[in-house]
């Protein structure tokens, strides 16, 4: 072990909005809760073991290979020529499967930045996203920045091209919120993008990309006016609220009570809304869950600011109440 190496690393790896309406796996933030968290540490038999999963209802393989945030480490350690090192890894999930929240991404943004850590950082956080990419990708076989991109680095990302990973970190206006609400039904993320239609129309590609400047200007200019005329999804949001009980019926509650703008949480089932401030926020949030429970739908409202760090060092895992 060298110096700048840790005996023992524990990270929390933030959930994340992608699309943002207007940008379709292009565009994505953090917000502060809930996440997964990865511990690992260093052993004397060579190679990365998963010796311990919580909170995924035996769901997930430990097998590092079959496992997103096994692939992301793995694929890490490949790179650097390091696949005999022996690591343990430990993975905790607090946040639900196909929920819209990115949690496969979280899982394998952790997994890489966990074990870089570990052996004193030879990367940056921002070198380390192709790698978290490739755990993601392990997962719901596509490849799309807009949740790994802002669990790892935080903040609000937009991603000019996937294949590039060319990706630039927006201003966020001081008082820019969000409202997130989980109801309790699970959507495949493949099965989410299969519905949605091979070619667009020329005018809805043009409002979109409208949508998609504006938004930008709007952060750019902290103009939650403009923010809020941009919050529009005309492409992935038509087809994919039929899978979301009472979806309108929730945008209109959150609308009437004063959000910017609504729409779903990467391929859902969470929808979100961006609110000028924590309080308007709160309304918001429980206007749309009150949607949710009337169903009734069991739900979990998550209030926050847009988290700007993305997957960070912590001292342990958080003992569940
Ligand atoms: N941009 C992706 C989608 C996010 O909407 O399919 C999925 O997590």
């Amino acid at each position: 072990m060298s110096p700048a190496e840790q005996q023992q690393v524990t990270v929390f790896a933030p959930a994340t909005v992608a699309n943002v309406a207007c940008g379709y796996d292009v565009l994505g933030f953090a917000i502060n809760e809930p996440g997964d968290f990865v511990v690992v540490r260093h052993s004397d038999k060579p190679g990365l073991r998963i010796t311990a999963i919580t909170g995924d209802d035996g769901k997930l393989p430990t097998d590092p290979s079959k496992n997103t945030a096994g692939v992301s480490a793995l694929d890490l350690l490949h790179h650097l020529g390091m696949t005999d090192r022996g690591i343990e890894m430990e993975i905790h999930k607090r946040m639900p499967f196909g929920s819209g929240l990115g949690s496969s991404a979280a899982s394998a943004v952790a997994g890489a930045y966990a074990v870089n850590k570990l052996i004193g950082e030879p990367l940056s956080k921002k070198q380390l996203l192709p790698f978290a990419m490739q755990g993601e990708a392990s997962a719901d076989g596509a490849w799309h920045a807009d949740n790994v991109g802002p669990c790892l680095l935080g903040g609000i990302i937009f991603i000019r091209d996937n294949e590039e990973l060319d990706v630039a970190e927006l201003p966020v206006p001081d008082n820019l919120w969000a409202a997130v609400v989980h109801p309790d039904i699970e959507i495949l993320t493949r099965v989410a993008r299969e519905i949605l239609a091979k070619d667009i129309p020329l005018r809805n590609a043009t409002q979109q990309i409208g949508n998609l400047g504006g938004l930008l200007c709007g952060l750019i200019q902290s103009d939650y006016a403009m923010i809020g005329r941009s919050i529009h999804d005309v492409i992935a949001e038509p087809r994919r609220q039929k899978l979301i009980p009472d979806f309108y019926k929730a945008k209109r509650a959150a609308m009437a009570a004063g959000a910017l703008g609504f729409s779903i949480s990467g391929a859902g089932p969470s929808v979100f809304a961006l609110c000028e401030g924590e309080e308007n926020a709160h309304q918001v949030g429980e206007a749309i869950a009150k949607v949710f429970s009337a169903i009734p739908l069991n739900n979990q409202m998550h209030i926050s600011p847009i988290n700007r760090q993305g997957v960070r060092v912590v001292d342990k895992v958080p003992v569940i109440a």
